[in-house]
């Protein structure tokens, strides 16, 4: 039903991959929009838990935009198309569940972009990330110098983004851009181990912890923390959380129904 993206389930994790290998599975506007309705389709599906997005074959997570359809960017369809993936790039973000990126090659410029909007990443070792806009005369569009002065600091993302080399995924680990990093034939596993230990956790305290989180990047420290609180708050209001507590004081394994 898709072009140029797979989405499967497993249980409760839904697994989207971008499937252009022939392209380095470079990101064109119908893969934006693919991405949007996958993304509908996952929120509506009521099982999942944890997305994970990934790249199809062994070389690129995503190579970066369709340089094709960059080659025929002007001004206005500058503006158009970088509004809508930060659009859709965010709304990966804010989704009520995590996402990790499982990143199995080169993550370039929409690919790091795109990693980055997930809320962890996991790298393969042979991994490299980059920000290479500015060799090709424009600069990062998809939220790349938002996120990744976030995630690494200021002076960090400046070299990547202005030298527009990439990194390593070792680099990338010290850095905090990465989580972990695997070895290649490794990398799924990691990332539905990592997705298994979110799972286990009581799903409300899992999508308020989230958005708890990221409210710390948008808001003043006071709002972040009363937003914080009112959060608890509801967490406090779960049936998961007088099981946790109970099963914490009897000495036994919880059994969480997601309520
Ligand atoms: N957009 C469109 N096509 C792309 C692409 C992109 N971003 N990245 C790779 N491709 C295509 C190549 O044109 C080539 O197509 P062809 O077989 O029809 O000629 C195919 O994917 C394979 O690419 P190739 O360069 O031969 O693969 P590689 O494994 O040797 O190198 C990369 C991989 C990622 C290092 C290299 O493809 C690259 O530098 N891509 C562009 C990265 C970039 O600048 N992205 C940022 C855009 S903002």
């Amino acid at each position: 039903m898709f072009e140029n993206i797979k989405l499967e389930q497993d249980g409760e994790i839904s697994i989207l991959t971008v499937n252009r290998p022939d392209k380095r599975n470079a990101v064109n506007n119908v893969t934006v929009e693919e991405i949007d309705k996958a993304l509908s389709q996952i929120e509506a599906n009521g099982k999942t838990r944890v997305m994970i997005l990934t790249g199809a074959g062994e070389k690129a997570f995503v190579a970066g935009a369709d340089i094709n359809e960059l080659a025929r960017r002007d001004m206005l369809l500058g503006r158009s198309d970088t509004r809508r993936r930060q659009e859709i790039y965010t709304r990966i973000e804010m989704l009520e569940i995590p996402s990790i990126a499982a990143i199995n090659g080169f993550a370039l410029g929409t690919g790091l972009e795109l990693a980055m909007a997930c809320t962890m990443r996991v790298a393969s070792a042979t991994a490299k990330l980059g920000q290479p806009e500015v060799k090709l005369g424009i600069i990062p569009g998809a939220g790349g110098t938002q996120r990744l002065p976030r995630l690494v600091g200021m002076g960090r993302a400046m070299e990547m983004i202005l030298t527009g080399n990439p990194v390593t995924a070792e680099q990338a680990l010290a850095m905090g851009l990465v989580n972990q990093v695997v070895a290649p034939e490794n990398l799924m596993d990691a990332v539905r181990k990592l997705a298994a230990a979110i799972i286990a956790n009581p799903k409300m305290a899992v999508q308020y912890a989230k958005e708890a989180v990221l409210r710390s990047s948008e808001v003043s420290f006071a709002s972040g923390l009363a937003h914080e609180s009112y959060l608890h708050a509801l967490s406090c209001g779960t049936e998961d959380k007088k099981e946790g507590i109970a099963a914490f004081l009897e000495k036994r394994s919880p059994n969480f129904t997601g309520k």
